[in-house]
């Protein structure tokens, strides 16, 4: 039984139908099990990061498992729910665990940087006694979603950092290396750094996804004044707004297209335009 937590996510739902596809017993964690759509045959279970208690009976029985968090940096003291979730996979004495992370993980000095290395470090340190996997993607092509509600309105999205490029990644192809590691043997003790097959600014993206629609769409950038004061509007703590000023603004991290997804999976990552066929309902229902 391999648990994959997220479930419902971009990245867990599709490794949920990857597993199901190679014919692997799947428990799926979610805070709503009543509500999941999930495949024929998986077994939803409740599980909160936030309700510790909760997790052993999630974990319990799992040979594998993949774990992602959805605390925001900043909002507790440390990555409680990470600690939480490689404590209860310790204990369910698992055989192989992969970890979500981003892009660099715990590398670096800032704020950011402080919450992975702890995240991380809770799966690699000491010896948990299963093989673990890192993976650390750059940006998801997913985030386009967060235009879909403009997109419904009209044909502008008011986008920030709109010329800083990214190599984005398909949460598919994270899935189906994530769907690897939980499978096989091969990649015990690796960190990957992961990337889509191009670097494309959030422009660039919006006129593929046009192209995918039939659209003819425009941006209106937002300039970096006010992108930090919606990130502080919606409750980012300001040393992390500043974190993020800094990676987006001052480094071209992340705009680098790496071989990972390529070499795991002996083909190429997926573009950015076949991501945008297969969501284009997600911006026009
Ligand atoms: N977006 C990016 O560009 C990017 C880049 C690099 C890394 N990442 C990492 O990717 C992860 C996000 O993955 P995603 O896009 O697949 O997620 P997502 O689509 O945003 O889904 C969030 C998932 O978290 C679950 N969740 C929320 N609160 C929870 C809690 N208290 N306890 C247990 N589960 C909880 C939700 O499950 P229920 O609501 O069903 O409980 C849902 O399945 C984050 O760790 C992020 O750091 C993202």
């Amino acid at each position: 039984m391999i648990l994959v937590t997220g479930a419902t996510g971009h990245v867990g739902g599709e490794l949920v139908r990857r597993l199901v596809a190679a014919g692997e017993p799947v428990r799926a964690m979610t805070r709503r099990p009543a509500e999941a759509r999930l495949p024929e045959g998986v077994e939803a279970v409740y599980g909160d990061a936030d309700d510790p208690a909760s997790l052993d009976a999630a974990f319990a029985c799992t040979e594998g498992a993949f774990l992602m968090s959805a605390q925001g940096v900043g909002t507790a003291p440390g990555p409680t729910h990470d600690l939480a979730l490689a404590e209860a996979a310790a204990r369910a004495g698992l055989r192989r665990l992969v970890k979500l992370s981003v892009l660099d993980g715990g590398a670096g000095a800032d704020v950011i940087a402080r919450w992975h290395a702890q995240a991380e470090a809770a799966v690699t340190d000491p010896s948990p006694g299963f093989a673990w996997t890192l993976l650390r993607p750059g940006r998801f092509m997913s985030n386009a979603l967060q235009w879909a509600g403009q997109l419904r309105a009209g044909d502008e999205v008011s986008t920030p950092f709109a010329d800083r490029p990214a190599a984005s990644i398909d949460p598919a192809d994270l899935a189906e290396v994530a769907a690897l590691a939980l499978t096989t043997d091969d990649h015990a003790g690796a960190t990957y750094e992961l990337s889509g097959p191009q670097s494309l600014t959030p422009a660039d993206e919006l006129a593929i996804l046009g192209e995918a629609l039939g659209r003819d769409l425009r941006l209106r950038p937002v300039p970096d004044d006010a992108a930090r004061t919606g990130m502080a509007h919606y409750g980012f703590p300001p040393e992390v707004v500043d974190a993020i000023m800094q990676r987006t603004l001052e480094s071209d991290r992340g705009a680098e297209v790496l071989p990972t997804v390529e070499k795991a999976l002996g083909r190429r990552p997926r573009t950015f335009a076949q991501w945008a066929r297969e969501h284009a309902g997600a911006f026009t229902d």
